[in-house]
Parts: C-alpha cells; sequence; structure tokens
C-alpha cells in the first residue's frame, strides 16, 4: 500500500514524522533483516531516513517548502520505501505544509511620489505590492498606512490573487504648507503569528503657482531732497512669493506712472531699489505718487503705491523785483510816502 504524511516544513532536522512499519503493517524486527530503505531518484535528494530498529521514519534535512514547491499551493515529496528479500516497494507522498516564516517584503523600502499641489481630490496613486514568499493565509492579507490628513488607503484584489493597495488623495496638499509627507505603508499576512513587512511612502508635493507676489506694504513712503545726485537709492519695494522657482521669482516694474516720474526715478527689475534716475526739484514738483507692480514667474501680479515726498532745499535766493516806482519824487513829499513796491 501507499502512505501519505503531512507535516510542517522546517521541522529539525531527526525529527519523528510516523512510524512506518505500523502503516504498512510490518513487524519491526524485519526491517533490518529486510534492508528497508527510503530511496529516491538519482536527481532528488534524500530528506528522510528510516529508523530499521523502531520503523520511524526521520527527517534528515532542512525541508524549506518555498525553495521546494514556490507559489504552489501544494507541495508534496514522492520517495519510496524499498524492501528486500522478497522486494517490495511502498510509495511515500510527504505532504509537505506551510508555516508563516516568511514576511511580506515590498521590493524597495521607499516608495516615491512627486504630486502637484493642485492634484484634485480623489486622485489615486497605486503603491508597488509587497510579496510573501508563504502561500494562503500566510500570504499578503492586507495593507494599512499610517493615519494622516491627506491620504487613505484602498486595497485592491488582483484577479489572480494577491493583493496591492493605493493612496487616494482625501484633502489637498499644499506645498507651502507641507512639502514633504512620509507615511508607512505596512502589509501583513494572515499567519500566526502574523508576519508583516513595511515601505515608506514618500511624497514630495510639487509647486503649482498659486501665490501671487505679496508686498510687505501696501504704501511705501519716502522723502527725497530736491537735487538729489542721480542713482542714489530711494526706498526699496519688496515682495514676497510664497512659491518656489520660476513660479517664486518676483520682478518689479512700475505700472501707472506719469511723463514726469517716468524721466525721475527708476525700479531695478530684480532688487526693487528706486533710484533717482532726474532732476528733482521740489518747486518744480513736491510729491511724486506712482503704482508699481510685482510679478511671479508665471504671471501673477499684485501691486503697491509709492509716494515719494520732496523736501525742500534752500537753493534760490531771493530775487528782488520792482512792481512799481514813482519817479521821480516830489521834493513836498511827506515822510511814509510809497515810492515803490
Ligand atoms: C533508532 O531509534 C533507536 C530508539 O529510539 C535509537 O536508539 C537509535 O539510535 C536510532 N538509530 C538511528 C540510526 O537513528
Amino acid at each position: 500500500g501507499d502512505v501519505a504524511y503531512s507535516f510542517p516544513e522546517e521541522v529539525k532536522r531527526g525529527s519523528v514524522i510516523e512510524n512506518i512499519a505500523k502503516d504498512i503493517g510490518i513487524e519491526v524486527g524485519k526491517l533490518a533483516t529486510r534492508k528497508a530503505r527510503i530511496d529516491v531518484d538519482r536527481n532528488s535528494k534524500g530528506y528522510f531516513e528510516i529508523n530499521r530498529s523502531t520503523g520511524d521514519v526521520i527527517v534528515t534535512e532542512r525541508i524549506d517548502r518555498e525553495g521546494l514547491c514556490g507559489k504552489k499551493s501544494t507541495c508534496i515529496l514522492k520517495q519510496e520505501l524499498v524492501l528486500e528479500e522478497p522486494l517490495e516497494l511502498h510509495r511515500i507522498s510527504f505532504h509537505i505544509q506551510d508555516i508563516n516564516d516568511n514576511s511580506p517584503q515590498f521590493k524597495k523600502d521607499t516608495i516615491k511620489f512627486e504630486i502637484s499641489e493642485s492634484a484634485a481630490k480623489g486622485s489615486r496613486y497605486r503603491l508597488d505590492e509587497a510579496h510573501d514568499a508563504d502561500i494562503g493565509q500566510n500570504a499578503i492579507q492586507g495593507y494599512s498606512i499610517e493615519t494622516n490628513e491627506y491620504f487613505r488607503l484602498n486595497v485592491i484584489e488582483k484577479g489572480g490573487g494577491g493583493k496591492y493597495s493605493e493612496l487616494i488623495l482625501q484633502k489637498e496638499l499644499d506645498r507651502e504648507q507641507k512639502k514633504e509627507l512620509t507615511i508607512e505603508l505596512v502589509a501583513t499576512d494572515g499567519g500566526t503569528p502574523q508576519r508583516s513587512g513595511t515601505a515608506v511612502i514618500h511624497v514630495s508635493v510639487l509647486d503649482a503657482n498659486d501665490n501671487a507676489p505679496v508686498f510687505s506694504q501696501a504704501v511705501y513712503g519716502a522723502s527725497l531732497l530736491e537735487n538729489s545726485p542721480l542713482d542714489i537709492v530711494v526706498i526699496t519695494v519688496s515682495a514676497t512669493d510664497a512659491d518656489e522657482g520660476v513660479n517664486g521669482e518676483v520682478t518689479y516694474e512700475f505700472d501707472h506712472i506719469s511723463d514726469e516720474s517716468y524721466n525721475v526715478f527708476s525700479i531695478d527689475q530684480k532688487s526693487g531699489e528706486v533710484r533717482v534716475s532726474g532732476p528733482i526739484d521740489y518747486e518744480h514738483l513736491s510729491s511724486y505718487e506712482m503704482q508699481i507692480t510685482a510679478k511671479d514667474g508665471l504671471g501673477l501680479v499684485s501691486y503697491c503705491t509709492l509716494i515719494i515726498e520732496i523736501t525742500d532745499v534752500n537753493d534760490n535766493a531771493p530775487i528782488t523785483t520792482i512792481k512799481s516806482l514813482k519817479n521821480p519824487v516830489p521834493e513836498n513829499s511827506p515822510p511814509g510816502t510809497e515810492v515803490g513796491i
């Protein structure tokens, strides 16, 4: 008759599986005289031995189910018990049961994403699948992520078995608030005890140009002495943009500016420095008002007002003009008579 034994993988060398003498109905005492042995094909490896004085089938090698059978759902080692005089063969099937000796594993420790902050709620991002060399319940059963405000996890069963997961955006990202997120992803199997494997999801939030430059003041005021030399810096306006790169590069220019101001002031596009570029004459104009725009790389704009008050300088000597003059003055004119203005 044939016999079948079932036992878990990775049992210790020397472990007794069963007593075969009983199972095939032979007296223990005859095992030795009939040269009982477990035979294997020339190409296979022997994993078992029979103790001729007891009939016990003993494990002699490490038995790794994953190494022998991979993902096959049943793993059977077929061997033969040989007895001589007379020759007798009994097939023995060893069913190797899976134990949960492998942990789920991700191919990479880090799963990287670059997601624009303008990504819509509900956007999905597929995550790498984890693998577990074990089978059935001992293989991957589920995934979970560390709780966070931006993403939730959706676990999907594949057609041919196995599971993977995806991130679903549930709150809009904002690079200005958070540039990077790291979230732990855990894959768990269903064995006892349960084993798990982790990977870190690393999300870089890409900048969308969602911020216009902001001036440090809505209105800038400056005072300037008239006759100030050319190129002197009157004031520096400054706008900051919370975006990065080209989205945050601010340039300045005059917006609404009268011809009078245009000839008198210039602004540095990059630095925001407003300089004197023409003659400043208090007597000509005592105050200038102009609009300045700050524009970022992709064209978002904001405005500020610059008021420059010109301070009078004593650059003019009094000039005497004669408005009327009585001439000649009669000799009998009394004191106090007006003679001229
Ligand atoms: C067979 O089993 C007996 C009894 O347990 C033991 O004393 C003996 O050493 C075993 N022989 C071998 C070859 O393992």
